[in-house]
């Protein structure tokens, strides 16, 4: 064989061998590539899917905080809108950012909300407090009473010592000042009204032993006078004890159906002597159909007797002394009353009076003969009004006067 033939297919069997390898070589190289990328692939997948678990974790936990936070300030915004006490969060200029229902109602303001306290709180006393405070950075308390207003107010004034600007709470002392000046007049009233007949027993008793003892029909003047007294002081007590059984809640009521003019002609009787003894006379003028109501006679026929007492009082001899009651149908007065009338025609109240007879110990003229402790109203204003119902009175002085309760139709 050709030398040169020999060589060249050798060097063909080489050659294609090396091709043979290369290609081998580039297809593994190829897949093992295709494996690395695939493992970095599925790397970077698990990584990823680990960063996606965490967000959406990180998600329900903001979701839930949103939750929690929303809630708590729903129930903040529930206790704002219902405290009684004004609420209001201001900068540090004094511009109000925030106020609650109340605050508004107590300083009279619509929509407090971005104007100044000066606008809003309108008292310079309070507004000082205000001022104090942001200059002293220290809480400040300050109580005034608004005579515009009718108003006892009490303003705490707190700073914030992140914003710069304060937190006012507003209380309306009003009703607390009211009451503590009643139970100061009331005891201030009874005192007095103690002392008159004390003082009297006092004397009448030194003026017996001084001697009258021993001048019989002297004495006996003596004696009955203090009988008087000590009449007129157990009556104040008896009436004292129950205003205070009546003011403190323990007045039971005992409702029955009762009629109208059964309960007008039984106070009559329990008063007719008395207004005979006055030279009055005393009658009902009621129809005797009217509807049952229900009340408690024995409390009713007394703020009936209170009434009469009065008329008789207050009537000079020959005058008369009238016991009605009539139907207000419902509409005109809710659901319908029945109203009950006791007329006289005695000395009558002064206008100015009117209004307020029906206050403990309120008299209008103390020196008026046959006044008592003043007591007698007040108590029948309380047992109306527990029976749901209200009491006034007409009068022209000179002429005479009328009081009327109505008790509502159930
Ligand atoms: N019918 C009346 N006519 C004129 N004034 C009256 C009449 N009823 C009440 N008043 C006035 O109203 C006041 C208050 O009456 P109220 O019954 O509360 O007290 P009082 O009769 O003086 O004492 P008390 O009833 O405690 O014995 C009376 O003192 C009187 O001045
Ligand atoms: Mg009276």
């Amino acid at each position: 064989m050709d030398y040169r033939l020999i060589l060249l297919i050798a060097a063909l069997i080489l050659a294609a061998w090396f091709a043979w390898r290369y290609v081998k070589l580039r297809r593994e190289a190829g897949e093992f590539a295709n494996q690395i990328r695939q493992q970095r692939f599925n790397t970077e997948i698990k990584e990823l899917e680990h960063i996606a678990s965490a967000v959406t974790s990180l998600v329900s936990t903001f979701n839930l905080r949103h939750a929690t936070l929303d809630a708590e300030r729903a129930r903040l915004a529930t206790v704002l809108d219902q405290m009684t006490d004004g609420v209001l969060i201001a900068d540090a200029q004094g511009i109000i950012q925030f106020a609650n229902p109340a605050a508004g109602k107590l300083f009279q303001a619509s929509n407090p909300v971005n104007h100044s306290l000066a606008e809003v709180i309108r008292h310079h006393q309070l507004i000082e407090a205000w001022r104090r405070c942001q200059q002293t950075g220290e809480l400040q308390s300050e109580s005034v009473e608004v005579p515009m207003r009718h108003q006892y107010l009490q303003l705490i004034v707190i700073p914030d010592a992140h914003a710069g600007g304060s937190l006012l709470l507003a209380q309306d002392l009003t009703r607390i000042r009211r009451l503590e000046t009643v139970r100061r007049d009331f005891i201030s009233n009874l005192s007095h009204e103690l002392r008159t007949p004390l003082a009297s027993l006092k004397a009448l008793t030194e003026t017996l032993q001084d001697g009258a003892l021993d001048d019989p029909p002297a004495a006996r003047k003596f004696i009955d006078q203090i009988q008087v007294e000590v009449d007129a002081l157990s009556q104040m007590v008896t009436e004292l004890l129950e205003l205070s059984r009546i003011e403190s809640g323990r007045l039971v009521l005992d409702l029955q159906p009762a009629s109208p003019s059964d309960l007008l002609f039984s106070a009559s009787k329990r008063m007719q002597l008395q207004a005979e003894r006055a030279g009055l006379s005393l009658r009902v003028e009621c129809a005797d159909d009217l509807p049952k109501v229900k009340i408690d006679s024995q409390r009713l026929e007394q703020v009936l007797v209170n009434l009469i007492h009065n008329a008789v009082k207050f009537t000079r001899s020959g005058g008369e002394v009238v016991l009605g009651a009539d139907i207000v149908p419902a509409g005109e007065a809710g659901m319908g009353e029945v109203r009950f009338a006791v007329r006289d025609s005695g000395i009558g109240i002064p206008l100015e009076d009117v209004q307020r007879i029906f206050e403990r110990f309120y008299r209008v003229d103390k020196s008026r003969a046959g006044s008592g402790t003043g007591l007698g109203l007040s108590i029948a204003k309380h047992i109306v009004e527990a029976h749901g119902g209200k009491i006034w009175a007409e009068s022209i002085e000179g002429r005479g006067s009328t009081f009327y309760f109505s008790i509502p139709l159930v």
